[in-house]
Formats: structure tokens, C-alpha cells, sequence
């Protein structure tokens, strides 16, 4: 592990109540809420969230089961830096179970973690429902972030929530229609920058140096702190259902600050007790094959990621050269044991048809994971025994262009019943038929009769000890 990533240090006289921030390169520690900060003042390096006390199961919620309590991040709260947040609510939500996929990709346990089901359609809702109470908490006004679409809309829905200006810039062109709608909605400025996402960052990062806004991309790291609670839900309810924790999380990576929440939950769950080493699930990146880096230094075994200049993919949310969070994520794919796979734009809308097919309806980039999980699966990286869960980031209508594409087209029928039945007869049984057939096959089965008979039994019982009365 690297040097500041350890949990063990002793709580700083800078912390408030019991909280802190540290620098993951050079260990420097800061006040939480003194100031506005992002990055190390000393060396520029990343920030964490640090706790004088880390929970345990017993300490969230109504005492640590999933079924008790309120579900969703605050349920969280012991873990985090406040009681309650700007809340609408988040979290909370399913892991599913898909038993056909599960079965033709040959796993031993294969559940879909939803993020798509929080209240704006993916996962940054997590993160801002903290991000938002820390701005307030600090006493900014005006709220920004870069955005390949999700972040923008949480912003704006979590910014209108809290009564803040919200500023967003998004690249030009490049995000799906669903996430720009909810951005206008919600009342954000909405900026559109000739340049793909990593530049929109680093003018929002200058604009933010220059105190024009309070800089909510992930980078900011309270975020994560929210984030960090689908990896609380994770392991809660897989252990509530199978009693033990999944081996693996595989994920889409962009900026890769999914994949940098993940691995602080399971360490923090690893220093308070909560879990064992032997627990702690096995990190898998996905990337698009057009927009890779992270992959890349994986299988390189490079240190640091080169950030690409020119990104392409479907997946228009992880359409990112530059994953700003690599430093947190890339020590969580390697001490878990994970790995980083990048996968084609025909695998994704293949991925995402099949979940589809399931009920499970989610954006490009998240079926990404489910494609990730067959690639290696294929390769023989993953083994038949393993339980694993697969994390779909965003809702179905988010995008709903690529869902058009990837779905069947609609056919134009007349006005008029006749020519519609004549269009959809493919010579196969009616319903009335059908239900007929099953009726008639019903009522050879030998519980029939019985039931009927005991169904007599009980009314001459009941009638008798009315006459009796
Ligand atoms: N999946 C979806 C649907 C996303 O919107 C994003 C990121 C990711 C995966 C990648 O997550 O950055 O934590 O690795 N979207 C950001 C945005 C960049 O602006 O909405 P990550």
C-alpha cells in the first residue's frame, strides 16, 4: 500500500470532530471545513476524509442489518462527516439478481448493483448528497463541475435542492441528451466547451483556484465519501442473501473515482473489524476501448496513468483521457487483487441489450461492467466459483438515443384493428388460447381434484358449525 493510504494514523489536532483531511502523496493533514481546498496546499497531491473513529456494522442503521432502519446513504452516516445531508433521498438501491446472464457467463453468483435507481439516474447523487452539505457547511454560494453528462445532472438537481447557483460545463456535443434535460431543468448554467471533458476540468479547476465556484467533481473529496456507501450496500445485502461477500466488484471507470470510493470503504471496513482481508472483493476496472488509460497502466504495471489526448466510445459517460482520481484507484485494483479490462463498443451494446432482456434497463457505460465481467470470464481470468457483482452506473433513459440503436425499431401500423391483427399474426396461439390450454392441462393434474375436494370439505365444516351455533 502506498505510504498514505494506511488508515492508522493518529487523529491530527487540525481534525473536527473527529475528522480530518489527508494528503495521500505526502501525509500533510487539514482542517475539514476551515477552508476551501481540493488538492494538498504542500504538494499538490490528492485529499482523503479521515475519521478519529471508523464504524463498524453494529453502528449503521437500526443496528446493522439491511433490513432494519431507513435505506440509503444517511443509514451510512457513522461513516460519514455529517448526521443527514441535502437529501432527496439517494441510495438504497437494488442488487438483482439475473439468473440467465448469471448462467451463460458461468459464475457462481452474478448480482447487478442499480445505481441507476437513485433519484437522478445514477450514481453521483451519492456524492453530491454529501458534496452539497460540505459546501454549505463551508458557506459557498455558487456550485461547478465538468461533466460527460451524470455529475451535471446531480449537481443541478442537488444544487436546486440546497438553494445554490450551479454552473455546469459539459463537451460540446458529446453528452447524452436525457443528462443535458435534466441539467436545464434543474435550473443549472449549462456551459458548452469546444473540448472533451478533460478539458472542461481543468477550466473548471481554474475557475475554482480562483474562487469563482466550489469545485463538485470527484476530485473534491467528499464526494467519495458518499460514494463509498454503494460499497457498504454491497457487502451488507450480498452477505444478508448468500452469507458471505462477493470476491469481486467489476465497474466502469472514467475518472476512476467509483473505483477510488470503493477501495477506501473496504479499507475502512478492514481497519474498524468490520471485515477480514480475505473479504475484501477483488477491484475490476472496465474502460471503453477507446478511452483506456487506466487499463493501460494496469497492464503495463505503470505507476501513473498517460493521459490520452483523443477518446472515443458509445459510452459518452466514460469518454475520459485523463482519470484525475488514478493515484487512489490504481493501489485499489492492485491490493485487492483486481484487474482492468477495456472492451468494444459492440460489446457494451451487446452488454446492454442482455441486461435489457432482464428488466434491467441502464446507460452504455454501465453495461461496460457486465461486458468487462464476460471478457475476462473468456480469457479464463475469472474462475466459475467466484460470486460477483457487477455495478450498472446509469439509468436506461439517460441516453436515449443509444437505447433506440440498440433496441428494435418501431413499426408503423394503419389506423385501424383489422390491419393491425393482420400485422402482428405470426401464425403463433392467441392468448385466449393459450390461457385455454394451460386451463384445460390444469385440470388434468392430480391437485385439482384434490383441491376441490378439500375446498367441499371445508365448506361442509363451516356450514355445520353454523347450524351448530
Ligand atoms: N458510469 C457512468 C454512468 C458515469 O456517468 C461515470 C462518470 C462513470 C461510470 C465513471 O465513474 O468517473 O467514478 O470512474 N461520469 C462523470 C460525469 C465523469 O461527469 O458524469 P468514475
Amino acid at each position: 500500500m502506498s505510504a498514505h493510504l494506511a488508515l492508522d494514523e493518529p487523529e491530527p489536532a487540525v481534525a473536527d470532530d473527529g475528522v480530518w483531511l489527508t494528503c495521500i502523496e505526502c501525509g500533510e493533514t487539514f482542517a475539514p471545513f476551515d477552508d476551501v481546498r481540493y488538492t494538498c496546499d504542500d504538494c499538490d497531491g490528492l485529499l482523503e476524509v479521515r475519521y478519529a473513529d471508523l464504524p463498524t456494522w453494529d453502528d449503521f442503521g437500526a443496528g446493522g442489518s439491511p433490513e432494519s432502519g431507513p435505506y440509503g446513504v444517511w443509514r451510512y452516516s457513522a461513516g460519514l462527516p455529517f448526521e443527514e445531508g441535502v437529501s432527496l433521498p439517494e441510495g438504497g438501491t437494488p442488487l438483482h439478481y439475473v439468473p440467465s446472464i448469471e448462467d451463460e457467463v458461468g459464475v457462481n453468483n452474478l448480482r447487478i448493483k442499480h445505481e441507476g435507481m437513485n433519484p437522478t439516474g445514477s450514481f453521483k447523487d451519492r456524492g453530491m448528497t454529501v458534496g452539497v452539505r460540505v459546501a454549505k457547511e463551508v458557506g459557498v454560494n455558487r456550485l461547478a463541475c465538468a461533466s460527460t453528462g451524470n455529475t451535471s445532472a446531480a449537481l443541478a438537481a442537488y444544487g436546486a435542492r440546497g438553494g445554490m447557483e450551479t454552473l455546469v460545463l459539459l463537451p460540446a456535443g458529446k453528452v447524452a441528451a436525457g443528462k443535458v434535460a435534466q441539467a436545464s431543468l434543474h435550473g443549472a448554467r449549462i456551459l458548452e466547451v469546444d473540448g472533451n471533458f478533460d478539458s472542461c476540468l481543468d477550466i473548471v479547476q481554474d475557475l475554482a483556484a480562483r474562487g469563482e465556484a466550489y469545485l463538485l467533481n470527484s476530485l473534491n473529496p467528499f464526494r467519495l465519501e458518499g460514494q463509498k456507501t454503494i460499497g457498504l450496500e454491497i457487502m451488507e445485502r450480498f452477505h444478508a442473501d448468500e452469507g458471505t461477500y462477493p470476491d469481486r466488484i467489476v465497474l466502469p471507470v472514467g475518472n476512476a473515482g467509483n473505483t477510488a470510493a470503493l477501495y477506501k470503504c473496504f479499507r475502512e471496513l478492514r481497519e474498524a473489524g468490520a471485515i477480514d482481508e480475505s473479504d475484501v472483493p477483488k477491484l475490476t476496472g472496465v474502460q471503453a476501448e477507446g478511452a483506456a488509460p487506466m487499463v493501460e497502466a494496469v497492464e503495463e504495471g505503470n505507476d501513473e496513468v498517460r493521459r490520452w489526448d483523443d477518446v472515443e466510445t458509445r459510452a459518452t459517460a466514460i469518454r475520459i483521457g485523463n482519470p484525475v482520481n488514478a493515484p487512489k484507484a490504481l493501489p485499489g485494483i492492485r491490493e485487492t487483487g483486481g484487474t482492468a479490462v477495456a472492451v468494444s463498443d459492440e460489446e457494451i451494446t451487446e452488454a446492454q441489450r442482455d441486461l435489457a432482456e432482464e428488466g434491467v434497463g441502464v446507460e452504455p457505460a454501465s453495461a461496460a461492467s457486465l461486458a468487462g465481467l464476460r471478457k475476462l470470464r473468456d480469457a479464463g481470468e475469472i474462475d466459475d466459483d467466484e460470486d460477483v457483482v457487477c455495478l450498472t452506473t446509469g439509468h436506461l433513459l439517460k441516453d436515449p438515443d443509444a437505447a433506440y440503436e440498440a433496441g428494435g425499431d418501431p413499426e408503423p401500423v394503419p389506423n385501424d384493428t383489422e390491419a393491425v391483427l393482420e400485422h402482428i399474426d405470426d401464425g403463433s396461439p392467441s392468448v385466449f388460447e393459450t390461457v385455454r390450454e394451460q386451463g384445460s392441462k390444469a385440470a388434468d393434474s392430480p391437485l385439482i381434484p384434490a383441491l376441490v375436494a378439500g375446498g367441499l370439505g371445508l365448506a361442509y365444516l363451516y356450514r355445520k358449525l353454523r347450524s351448530e351455533q
